[in-house]
């Protein structure tokens, strides 16, 4: 079987530090908020180029505690991709506002910044709704088109939380994913670029009022003392077992896995590029290839092709089967913008291969050469068969 993330193979790797750091945490006995959680703060905060890193349980819980910050609620608008993960419109509703949809370019899958002014002109028109925020997100690794969505946020004065679960690491010419917009965030699950062993997030910011009343909602709203209560807040803060082995992981990550990841994405689509649709990353982006989705002609084509890898132990995933406009849970919840048929056209024909930086350049050859064959061999049978 080639799996689709090999964790195994990268605790493998680094065992004997990540060993080391677990066990000095249970040394010292700082489980909560250790001393291993402000280091790494102040490491994550220096990468990125921000002022404040404020480290959590988990990359939802980001986006939530800076909406909450932000005292984003009912009768407020926030505009999101339709093409990404539930995650990022569910916080949007967790506060009671109502998450706009719009659509995504298909070259990026990131939002489309055309679209996104014609919502937000949409929206006001309508005066049902006050516009908020833009959630923009990194998807699949690659920073969304910021220089473009900072002239809209400024023109109608709306606030960026940039969602950069998919793209720590990523780049636009020396700006770093997680350095956009008012504030931005990340996941540390497990199979993203920077993960941890469990659950955990971080949010990146240069404002140091938000900072402080982040520091404070992550500890259940605390004031000068942590029973002294001045909002509602939530419990969500990185373990400090946590914190110790991402500062492990870090340093590979900038050491070798982000520059190995981008040569695995080179090596596919030099394989792929003439077979199938290829990722695009615009000149002067940088990936930290979360992903690497590829696009087949049709829904059809795209099935097929899952099928026939995995008959052969390829392991493959839809990101996304669905739009978000179209799931249940927010059925009667938002109002959509009129044009979210990109997404829908993407969530048929996507398809992500295995993508690692620990994946050896013979296992992502053989992986180009069986999407290839199959290809090739779907398109002779239709041939055939006229
Ligand atoms: C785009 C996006 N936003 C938010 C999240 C939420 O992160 P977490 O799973 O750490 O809560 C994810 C995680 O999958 C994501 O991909």
């Amino acid at each position: 079987m080639i799996p689709f993330r090999d964790l195994k193979t990268q605790y493998q790797t680094l065992k004997p530090q990540i060993d080391r750091a677990i066990q000095t945490v249970l040394d010292e006995g700082q489980f909560i908020m250790g001393r291993q959680v402000h280091e790494l703060e102040e490491t994550l905060a220096e990468y990125v180029g921000v002022k404040h890193c404020i480290t959590c349980a988990n990359g939802t819980d980001a986006l939530l505690m800076v909406l909450m910050a932000w005292d984003i609620k009912a009768g407020d608008a926030v505009f999101v991709p339709d093409f990404t993960f539930f995650a990022t419109a569910e916080v949007v509703a967790l506060v009671g506002a109502t998450p706009v949809f719009v659509d995504v370019d298909e070259d990026t899958f990131n939002i489309d910044p055309v679209k996104l002014e014609a919502a937000i002109q949409q929206t006001i028109q309508e005066g049902r709704y006050e516009s908020r925020v833009i959630i923009p997100v990194d998807l699949f690794g690659l920073p969304a088109d910021y220089p473009a969505i900072e002239k809209i946020a400024e023109k109608y004065n709306l606030l960026i939380l940039e969602d950069g679960a998919q793209g720590f690491g990523g780049k636009i010419g020396e700006r770093k994913a997680c350095s956009f917009g008012q504030a931005a965030t990340t996941s540390f699950f497990p199979a993203k670029p920077l993960g941890c062993y469990g659950d955990g997030g971080a949010i990146f910011t240069n404002d140091d009022d938000l900072a402080q009343k982040l520091q404070s909602i992550r500890m259940h709203g605390k004031g000068s003392t942590r029973y002294d209560n001045v909002r509602i807040g939530l419990n969500s803060r990185l373990d400090t077992i946590q914190a110790a082995i991402l500062q492990v992981k870090l340093q590979a990550f900038i050491d070798y896995e982000l520059e190995q990841v981008n040569l695995i994405a080179n090596l596919y689509t030099k394989k792929l590029k003439d077979i199938v649709k290829t990722p695009i990353i615009p000149d002067g982006y940088y990936s930290s290839w979360a992903q690497y989705t590829v696009q087949l002609e049709n829904q059809r084509q795209r099935n097929i092709l899952q099928e026939e890898l995995k008959k052969q132990g390829i392991q493959t995933i839809v990101y996304y089967p669905k739009p978000l406009s179209q799931q249940i849970a927010f059925a009667g919840l938002f109002y959509i913008s009129d044009n979210i048929l990109k997404t829908k056209d993407l969530c048929d024909r996507v398809l992500s291969l295995p993508m690692h930086p620990y994946a050896e350049k013979e296992v992502i050859l053989k992986i180009g050469e069986a999407v290839s064959s199959s290809i090739i061999k779907s398109k002779s049978y239709h041939m055939q068969r006229g």
